[in-house]
């Protein structure tokens, strides 16, 4: 996966411009608040039809009434073209000029793998952070995931406004719903977590010099074994147990919008356990992991948006991210660049390209 070229018309800060990319390291650098996130932002859009902070309408520049994101971009040897419109609250996603229907089918089309600063709390913060890295790691995989995914938050609203409304007749058909939209969730998530956690657990070896071994599991309130219908049964199980409590406390206390991931280091809960650099390790290692489990799926490497998190690395874990990126297209978005290794330069003024440097070849050697 290569992305070639981003165009930003009327979108966040910028007003009208193009960043071309090239293979191997590239580097959006410049002062706070410039737009280096907007654009990492914005190749997002491609891989999960959504941006990573903010709806559409945030997208559109103040003071505009629409915006276009176009990215040039290889994959599979081919070169492709996308195109997100925002108008208003609508958003309009084509690919090679054809519009999809649904956000789902952009699934297999554009890979990448997003790192930023807030996940350094995966491990620490709340079970929040871990779902939301579980979903859109999911997301770009399993068409059916997203629309499932609402489907069960909307149900959950529905249910809750019930038990505000203290409407229990109405409570049975929204637990069977509950259940079997929830169930698939849960069993998406333990597949995932059963695929990424022997790629993490190697490159936790790996970065911690064989000293430590980590351990990954899905955690939830629903125990059901025996594939998706043991999952259902049990799933409902708890629902009617929990229904007095329920009633009472107005609040939906099982399903996978209560469940979490748990690390294990050495066996130790990391979440309890782990130091600050065992945390950062962990972080780095699914990461890499969800790099490589998107390339056995798609045959090819995603396309790396690091925002602005090699600062918050020390020497050790940096240099291991970096040896793991090696030969990928990566995208980093730094307030100084140290420039070792990087293909190609941008410095980013108040949304304007200000400054291009690519690395002539002879400087690289042979
Ligand atoms: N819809 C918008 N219209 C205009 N400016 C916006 C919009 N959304 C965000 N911005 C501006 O973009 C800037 C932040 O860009 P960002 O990419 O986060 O900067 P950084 O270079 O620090 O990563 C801020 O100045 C913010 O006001
Ligand atoms: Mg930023």
């Amino acid at each position: 996966m290569r992305v070639d070229r981003l165009v930003l018309k009327n979108f966040r800060n910028y007003e009208d411009e193009t960043l071309d990319f090239t293979d191997g390291v590239n580097i959006i650098y410049g002062k706070n608040g410039m737009g280096k996130t907007n654009a990492l932002e914005a190749i997002y859009y491609f891989s999960q039809g959504r941006g990573f902070r903010g709806g559409s309408r945030e997208a559109v520049r103040n003071g505009c009434d629409s915006a276009v994101i176009r990215l040039f971009f290889n994959s599979g040897g081919r070169v492709q073209e996308g195109a997100v419109y925002f108008d208003g609250r609508q958003k309009k996603i084509t690919i090679n000029d054809i519009e999809l229907k649904k956000t789902s089918q952009l699934v297999g089309r554009f890979g990448c793998v997003l790192f930023t600063p807030d996940e350094m709390n995966l491990v620490k913060g709340a079970p929040e952070v871990r779902r939301r890295f579980l979903d859109s790691a999911i997301i770009p995989l399993k068409p059916a995931y997203l629309p499932l995914l609402l489907r069960y938050n909307l149900i959950l609203k529905q249910k809750i406004s019930l038990l505000r409304a203290e409407k229990y007749s109405m409570l049975p058909i929204f637990n069977q719903q509950l259940a079997e939209a929830g169930s698939r969730i849960i069993l998406t998530r333990r597949g995932y977590v059963e695929r990424i956690r022997s790629f993490a657990a190697e490159a936790q070896t790996d970065i911690s010099s064989g000293a430590e071994r980590l351990y990954m599991s899905y955690s939830s309130g629903v125990r059901g074994e025996g594939g998706l219908e043991g999952i259902r049964e049990a799933f409902l199980k708890k629902l009617a147990e929990l229904e007095e409590s329920e009633k009472e406390n107005k609040i939906c206390f099982v399903g996978p919008h209560r469940d979490d991931l748990i690390f294990r280091i050495n066996g130790k809960s990391a979440r309890s356990f782990a130091s600050q650099g065992q945390q950062r390790s962990v972080v780095v290692c699914m990461k890499c992991a969800q790099m490589e489990l998107l390339r056995e799926e798609t045959g090819e490497y995603p396309v790396l948006l690091l925002d602005d998190i090699m600062s918050e690395l020390d020497r050790g874990r940096r240099e291991f991210l970096i040896e793991r990126i090696k030969g990928k297209q990566v995208i980093i978005t730094c307030t100084e660049p140290d420039g070792s290794g990087a293909e190609n330069l941008i410095r980013i003024e108040n949304g304007r390209v200000a400054e291009k440097t690519v690395a002539s070849p002879e400087k690289h050697g042979e």
